[in-house]
């Protein structure tokens, strides 16, 4: 390719970005940054996460977690990896990640990628990349195009996370401020809330829906009573703090669009899921998505949006060399 020719698809994809990237800030991030600083890093990364989650298919959920974590939290800037520095709690022990798991993996990659192109792939990227991967191993294809060039913070505080991650008892209004608070709307809202189609929950999490919700002895309403019983059964009082709970009933391990036919049978697991259906237009996109092609294309366009939230580019933040620990 000529160079002039290669700078137009630069511009090219930079327009791109900028046109579709609702995401707050993001406009830096480009298709394939890695193309020449390092060309074997996508397909490696790819084939390590493949190789995980062959192994280990509950892997698949917790690496698209972290992606997001990382993301609501001072953006896709890889922070949730860091350890503490001294006394202050870091952002990944911060209550609302005390479930998160996966991290090896994310070390795993990152000491396989250094050898290749040492100093030049950043773990925000393997993070959006790997979160991608995992998600897209059962179809043995790239669900959507992640875009790259994020570099990674040099800060990580457990009590950056306050406030910005939703809880799982928060209402449609929480939900959507939260969201638009990070440039989503509420087509990404429910788009991503699919995710939930994977992976588990423990019964902490929802327990309050199914005992006593009012003070009458009763259960959240808006959960389907019979599927509420068994679930009491599953986790009763005291709740043990072990016992996991599977979001997408006998289908936590595939990535379908079954979490939106759940969720109309008011089988969605938490109380962030079941208000999902509380608000007229979101309802609407909970039934649209009910195609699996439909669903797949959303996501794939909310994912896109969510790794574009306040990412550093260009020479902001830094290249980490160990994603748990910043440069000295
Ligand atoms: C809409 C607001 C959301 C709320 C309130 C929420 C809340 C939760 C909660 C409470 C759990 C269970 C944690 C546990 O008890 O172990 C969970 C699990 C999970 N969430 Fe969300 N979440 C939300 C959105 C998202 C988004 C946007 C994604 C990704 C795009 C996501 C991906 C996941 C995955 C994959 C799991 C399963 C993790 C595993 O199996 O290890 N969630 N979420
Ligand atoms: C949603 O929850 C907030 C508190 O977090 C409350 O102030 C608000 O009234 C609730 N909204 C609805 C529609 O219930
Ligand atoms: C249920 O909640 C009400 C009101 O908060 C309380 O008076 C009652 O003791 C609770 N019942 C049980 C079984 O905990």
């Amino acid at each position: 390719m000529k160079s002039h020719q290669f700078l137009f698809l630069i511009c090219l994809s930079f327009i791109v970005v900028g046109a579709t990237g609702h995401g707050k800030g993001g406009y830096g991030l480009v298709r394939n940054f890695y193309r020449r600083s390092c060309p074997p890093a996508e397909n490696l990364i790819r084939d390590i996460t493949w190789s995980k989650v062959r192994s280990n298919a509950a892997l698949g959920a917790r690496l698209l977690r972290i992606h997001y974590h990382d993301c609501f939290v001072k953006g896709c800037d890889a922070s949730i990896l860091l350890n503490r520095v001294g006394n202050d709690p870091s952002e990944k022990e911060a209550r609302p990640n005390f479930a998160l798991s996966g991290f090896d993996v994310i070390d795993d990659i990152k000491t396989q990628v250094e050898k290749v192109c040492p100093g030049v792939v950043s773990c925000a990227d393997i993070l959006a990349l790997s979160a991608r991967d995992a998600v897209s191993y059962p179809f043995q294809r790239p669900m959507w195009d992640v875009l790259t060039g994020r570099r990674d913070g040099r800060t990580s505080l457990a009590s950056d996370t306050n406030g910005n991650l939703p809880s799982a008892f928060a209402n449609f209004t929480n939900l959507q401020q939260l969201f638009a608070s990070k440039g989503l709307n509420v087509n990404d809202l429910v788009a991503l809330s699919g995710a939930h189609t994977i992976g588990v929950a423990h019964c902490g999490a929802f327990s309050r829906r199914l005992f006593n919700f009012t003070g009458k002895d009763d259960m959240d309403p808006s959960l389907d009573p019979i599927y509420g019983e068994q679930l009491k059964k599953i986790c009763p009082l005291p709740t043990n703090a072990a016992t996991i709970v599977e979001m997408d009933p006998h289908s936590s391990l595939s990535f379908d669009k079954n979490y939106f036919n759940i969720l109309l049978k008011k089988k969605g697991l938490l109380q962030s899921d079941a208000a999902l259906l509380t608000d007229k237009k979101s309802a609407r996109i909970v039934r649209q998505l009910q195609s699996p092609r439909t669903f797949f294309r959303a996501f794939g366009i909310s994912m896109i949006n969510m790794g574009a939230i306040e990412v550093l580019t260009g020479t902001n933040g830094e290249i980490r060399r160990n994603c748990r620990v910043i440069n000295s």
